[in-house]
């Protein structure tokens, strides 16, 4: 079974496939209006979502299919009934599930327990239908990724993961600006893995604590939030933690003057991010957030579709 769970399960061939099919669809809507008429998509969010829901359930909708969403209230995943009944009943109504967890295994078990394609839509360790996005994004603005200096700072959690996936699979150089003890999930797996990756890309991901050394020269400065959806009762310890991490003009001056400032939000104006910067000329916040539909569209294509996804 075909799964969208984590960027590390791609080629650096079928990310590009990826990316190549969302620039299609974005280039061309009605070529693919019918893409997947008769089709039914389910939507299962346990955290809140603006961009992700919207860019899933209108993508499917404006592919010719049906979609419906459950609130994390109705389908209480594990508590109202276990994942195993939920994923083996979608499975004779649905064609593909789109999940947004809290942890990772819930996602991980949902899967392995499915008959229906699962796309991870946020998960404690990886937002990959984001970076998806972003790397289409950044494309767009800047051409080949090989060549680009990309700084992240920000929690160092599920944005980031993706990032470093993508990165070392597709070449680059990314460097992480992020507070002692906010790497969870970044010193272990993610990184052996991401190791192995970049010595096949050319890929180089490093670490730089100082954010404002990092920020040199780069092409592309991206930041999450400091607080994670799930980790609010930490937010007056994080915003201490990470004072020194906030992309401001200072940190944009240092960047190279056509730099792109990249957020996948929701943005915590006043912490990771100033005013000033996201509202600049050198944002491309909302960019990224149209490519977050066209993205999704091209990942429930790509699953239900497979070799008949190209036009
Ligand atoms: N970037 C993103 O995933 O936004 P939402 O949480 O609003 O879906
Ligand atoms: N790291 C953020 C991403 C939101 C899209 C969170 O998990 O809340």
């Amino acid at each position: 079974m075909n799964h969208f769970i984590a960027l590390k399960y791609f080629s650096q061939g079928e990310i590009e496939k990826l990316i190549d099919l969302a620039i299609k669809i974005k280039s061309n809507r009605s070529l693919y209006r019918d893409s997947l008429k008769g089709k039914s998509i389910g939507l299962i969010f346990e955290k809140p979502s603006l961009r992700t829901k919207t860019a899933f359930y209108i993508g499917a909708v404006q592919l010719g299919a049906e979609a419906i969403y459950y609130t994390p209230q109705e389908i209480k995943i594990g508590e109202r009934e276990s994942v195993g009944d939920i994923a083996g009943t979608f499975s004779v109504y649905l064609d593909a599930v789109v999940l947004r967890t809290f942890s990772h295994d819930t996602i991980l078990e949902f899967a392995k327990l499915s008959k229906i394609p699962i796309v991870n839509a946020l998960s404690d360790f990886f937002h990959p239908s984001q970076v998806l996005a972003d790397i289409l994004t950044i494309k767009e603005a800047k051409g080949d990724i090989k060549k680009l200096k990309i700084v992240y700072a920000g929690d160092g959690n599920n944005v980031c993961n993706s990032l470093i996936h993508a990165f070392s699979i597709l070449g680059g150089n990314l460097t992480l600006s992020i507070p002692k003890g906010y790497g969870y999930g970044l010193k272990n797996k993610v990184l052996a893995e991401a190791k192995a990756q970049a010595e096949i890309s050319g890929a180089k991901i490093s670490f730089n604590p100082s954010l404002s050394e990092a920020a040199k020269g780069a092409d592309v400065l991206y930041t999450d939030v400091w607080t994670s959806m799930g980790k609010e009762s930490e937010r007056k310890k994080r915003k201490k933690a990470f004072k020194n991490f906030q992309i401001n003009d200072k940190i944009l001056k240092a960047a190279k003057s056509d730099c792109i400032v990249m957020h996948c939000l929701p943005a915590h104006r006043g912490e990771e991010i100033t005013d000033s910067v996201i509202d600049s000329k050198n944002s491309a916040v909302f960019k990224q957030a149209e490519n977050r539909l066209h993205a999704a569209k091209a990942i429930l294509v790509y699953l239900l579709k497979g070799n008949k996804a190209d036009k």
